[in-house]
C-alpha cells in the first residue's frame, strides 16, 4: 500500500483504470483504499458523479462490505481468522483476548494509532489454526499468549 499517493491522484488513478469495467463501483473503493489506506469521506461525491449513481448509493456499498475503511488505519493491521476451522480450535478465545489485549473492537485502531484489528474469514491457514495475519504475513496456531508476545514484537518495532 502506498500511502502517500496524493488523494486527487488516487482517485483519478482509480477512474481511469476501473471507469469502464464492471463492477467499477468496488474497483474503484478497493483501489483508493489500496493507494490512500482508506476512503475519505470527500472522495464520495467524486466517486457518485463519475459513475452515475447518487451519494446514498455509493455509501451503502462502502458501508455494507467492511473491508473498506471511512479512517486512516493504524500502522499496522492485525486480522484474526473467523472461519470454522480456526473457531473450532479457539479463535473466538483468541478474538476476545485481543480485543481486550488491543482495547478495541474490530474495525477500530489502537489509540496509539499502531494497530487496526480486523475480522478476516479463512487466511488459507486452516490446518494450523487458530490463524492470525499481520499485514502480509500469516501466523498459525496463535494462543493468547503468543498473540500478545506478537503484538508486542509488532509495538517494539514501531514502523
Ligand atoms: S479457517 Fe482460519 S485459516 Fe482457514
Amino acid at each position: 500500500m502506498s500511502a502517500v499517493m496524493d488523494r486527487g491522484a488516487a482517485v483519478a488513478a482509480a477512474f481511469e483504470r476501473y471507469r469502464n469495467e464492471p463492477g467499477a463501483l468496488l474497483c474503484i473503493l478497493h483501489a483508493i483504499q489500496d493507494s490512500l489506506g482508506y476512503i475519505p469521506a470527500e472522495v464520495v461525491p467524486d466517486i457518485a458523479a463519475e459513475l452515475n449513481l447518487s451519494r446514498a448509493e455509493v455509501h451503502g456499498v462502502i458501508s455494507f462490505y467492511h473491508d473498506f475503511r471511512t479512517q486512516p488505519g493504524g500502522r499496522h493491521t492485525v486480522q484474526i481468522c473467523r472461519a470454522e476451522a480456526c473457531q473450532a480450535v479457539g479463535a473466538r478465545e483468541l478474538e476476545a483476548h485481543a480485543k481486550t489485549a488491543l482495547g478495541v473492537d474490530y474495525h477500530a485502531t489502537c489509540s496509539d494509532g499502531s494497530i487496526t484489528l480486523v475480522p478476516v474469514y479463512c487466511l488459507g491457514n486452516c490446518a494450523c489454526g487458530p490463524s492470525v495475519r499481520i499485514d502480509n504475513e500469516v501466523y498459525g496456531r496463535v494462543s493468547s499468549a503468543r498473540f500478545d508476545s506478537l503484538m508486542a514484537e509488532l509495538k517494539a518495532g514501531a514502523e
